[in-house]
């Protein structure tokens, strides 16, 4: 076990070595459900995101009017969201040190609000004019690089998350 660096911010410290950080971090079971969960989780967040992002692309189901893919698919990306974050927390809970030290969680986190900022722009700007586009096989521009900005940022996501398990301090 390393020294933990003085930098180390006390609230960060306090939620490491609490019972229910210490708890999860120790556990036989309890770590690996938690992270599991959050891997299992990605199908139904970013797995089914990407199939949205495809079609603001113009690349996939290009028949299909653009809304009708959003109905369908945001109700489990948005259940699957809502796992990520809550499995994702109780990680950190876990490993608070470790993830405040590490390069690769700080990356994630400002790739997950850059992903959360593309999203809140399509939706109160570009999504507005939708109905003049619903329906076209290739949607404008604007709307084709948020599909892009998305894809690019959760793979980021996904890439340094990944990456985290590896950082050690
Ligand atoms: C919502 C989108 C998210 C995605 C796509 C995502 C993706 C990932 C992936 C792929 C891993 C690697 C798992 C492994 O290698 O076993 C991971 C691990 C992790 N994630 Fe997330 N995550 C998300 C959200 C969050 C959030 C909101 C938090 C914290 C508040 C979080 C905290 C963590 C932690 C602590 C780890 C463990 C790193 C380790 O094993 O050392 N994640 N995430």
């Amino acid at each position: 076990m390393q020294e933990i660096p003085p930098a180390v911010p006390a609230i960060i410290r306090w939620l490491n070595d609490s019972s229910i950080g210490t708890g999860i971090r120790e556990s036989i079971w309890t770590f690996p459900l938690v992270e599991a969960t959050h891997v299992l989780a990605l199908g139904l967040s970013v797995g089914v995101l990407v199939w949205f992002d495809l079609r603001l692309m113009g690349l996939t189901m290009r028949h299909q009017p653009i809304t009708h893919v959003h109905r369908q698919v945001m109700p489990y990306a948005l259940v699957g969201f809502i796992i990520m974050f809550i499995s994702g927390g109780l990680v950190f809970w876990s490993e608070a040190v470790k993830c405040y030290l590490s390069i690769f969680f700080r990356i994630k986190v400002l790739m997950l609000f850059l992903a959360g900022l593309n999203a809140l722009i399509f939706e109160m700007t570009t999504k507005k004019t939708i109905v003049e586009w619903d329906k076209a096989p290739v949607p404008p521009l604007k709307a084709r690089l948020a599909g892009v900005f998305s894809l690019i940022l959760w793979i980021g996501v996904i890439s340094a998350g990944r990456a985290t398990a590896y950082n050690l301090f």
